[in-house]
């Protein structure tokens, strides 16, 4: 991709011709009449290096030079000085600039700074991105599971990492989908390019496309240039799309397209584009009915379930709770310097019990929460948020047909109250007010279930 350049000058004649000569030596190149604009497009748009004259009204090239290093400071900026005011120059170096070039300046110059400049940072941001994803590398053991569903995920994902073959991820909120998704680029031979992620959802649907596609000058109201959308963007790396069953039909099409030819033009532009993109689509919505009833295009849904994964809700891999939990304990306490080691035997069973309908996510925020109440170095059952204590256990419902609903009742019974009992250290009116029922009707049930009281003294 070319490298683009804002050339900076308050007298926007000069800022223009130095521009085309810029683009005429192949650059991509912008010139703005005021240091405040220039802002502006920098924080819109990727430009890879700015050129400023020093002295301009308003904001001087020393304000915007300042104000670069601020929010990017990887963008390096060159400055254009008056031969008479060298030495603010040199102090500008100091301070952040790349190198100056003091007027007149051949163009042949300036051509020669800016390469340096480009070539500099272009090892640096390389440099960059290598030291991130070899960080986030690790994803694939940050992969926590070992029940039989959760091995057989791995086993896909291993799979599929060194194909381009495009990847459907399926399944309930919070069960690992942009985990594994990153797990996939990492893993496979694009690691070293981009990865891009772009929840549909999230997009409003007007902007969605020249986001996906990018857009030309003038191509809508408020297009003030050219934009690379974000299938440019990961050529040669992965795009995540996550929550594909919101994309509007329009874009559907053009979806199809990129699969079917991996080319596709930006909006108000006739020029077609290639790219070489990896996609993985992620959803917690049943694609397969959307597509049978027509919320969905058919021919989309068949492109993108060419190698489904579903990752399975928490619930129906209860034993994974437990190392979750634990993994999010060390990682909490570790990032909050708190000393926690472990969770009692109970609180390890409450979680396990429970039907985490926010799956993973939810059990990491409870987990979060434990790390704060929690006094001592152990997270016990009282430090559980109380919901987790409400839900019924669907692990310990016996199927129909294999009981009678009356000992079902029975049993449900007897469970609630030992539980209450339990929380309540023995305390009877205490558990009659946490099973929200009088103090007579709990010792009527105790008798009748035969509950002996054990009263604890408290800890
Ligand atoms: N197997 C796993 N091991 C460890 N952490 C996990 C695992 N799966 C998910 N997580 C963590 O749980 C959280 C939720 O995961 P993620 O965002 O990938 O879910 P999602 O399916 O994309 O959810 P949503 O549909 O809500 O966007 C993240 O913080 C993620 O790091
Ligand atoms: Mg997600």
């Amino acid at each position: 991709m070319k490298h683009r350049i804002l050339v900076v000058d308050n007298e926007i004649r000069l800022a223009e011709v130095l521009a085309a000569s810029l683009t005429h030596a192949g650059y991509a190149a912008d010139a703005s009449g005021d240091a405040r604009a220039a802002l502006a497009l920098i924080e819109k748009e990727n430009v890879d290096l700015v050129i400023t004259d020093m002295r301009m009204p308003e904001m001087d090239g020393r304000a915007l030079l300042h104000a670069i290093k601020r929010t990017s400071p990887d963008i390096p900026v060159i400055m254009i000085t008056a031969y008479t005011s060298v030495r603010d120059a040199v102090e500008l170096v100091k301070e952040g600039a790349f190198d100056y070039v003091s007027k007149p300046f051949e163009t042949d110059e300036i051509l020669q700074t800016i390469a340096r400049a480009l070539r500099l940072s272009d090892v640096v941001q390389d440099n960059k991105r290598l030291r991130d994803e070899l960080g986030r590398r690790y994803d694939f053991q940050n992969l926590i599971g070992t029940s039989a569903t959760f091995r057989r995920v791995i086993e896909l994902v291993t799979k599929v990492c060194d194909s381009r073959a495009t990847v459907l991820l399926t399944g309930e909120s919070g069960t690992g989908k942009e985990l594994v998704a990153r797990a996939i680029h990492f893993n496979s031979a694009r690691r070293d390019k981009q990865f891009v992620a772009v929840n549909c959802a999230a997009i409003p649907e007007g902007l969605l496309e020249s986001e996906l596609f990018g857009h030309t000058k003038g191509a809508f109201t408020g297009a003030i240039s050219n934009r690379t959308g974000r299938f440019k963007l990961a050529d040669g790396g992965t795009i995540f799309l996550d929550e594909i069953g919101d994309m509007p039909a329009s874009i559907q099409a053009k979806i199809l397209r990129v699969l079917q030819e991996r080319s596709f033009e930006p909006l108000g532009s006739t020029r077609t584009e290639q790219v070489d993109v990896r996609v993985i689509a992620a959803t917690h919505k049943d694609l397969r009915s959307s597509a049978a009833n027509g919320g969905f295009r058919e021919d989309l849904y068949y492109r993108l379930n060419v190698f489904p994964i579903q990752l399975p809700p928490l619930r129906e891999r209860r034993e994974d709770i437990a190392p979750l939990a634990m993994h999010f304990l060390h990682k909490l306490a570790n990032e909050t310097g708190k000393r926690l080691v472990n969770f009692t035997p109970q609180a390890i069973q409450t979680m396990t019990e429970y039907a985490w309908p926010g799956n993973i996510r939810e059990l990491m925020n409870c987990v979060e929460r434990a790390v704060i109440v929690a006094r001592g170095t152990t997270v016990d059952v009282s430090d559980l948020p109380a919901y987790l204590f409400d839900s019924p256990k669907p692990a310990s419902e016996p199927k129909l047909g294999q009981s009678d609903l009356d000992s079902d009742l029975v049993a449900f019974e007897r469970e609630r109250i030992v539980r209450a009992l339990d929380e309540a250290n023995g305390v009877q009116i205490r558990a009659a007010e946490l099973l929200g029922i009088s103090e007579r009707s709990l010792w009527y049930r105790l008798k009748k279930l035969k509950i002996d009281v054990v009263k604890r003294v408290s800890a």
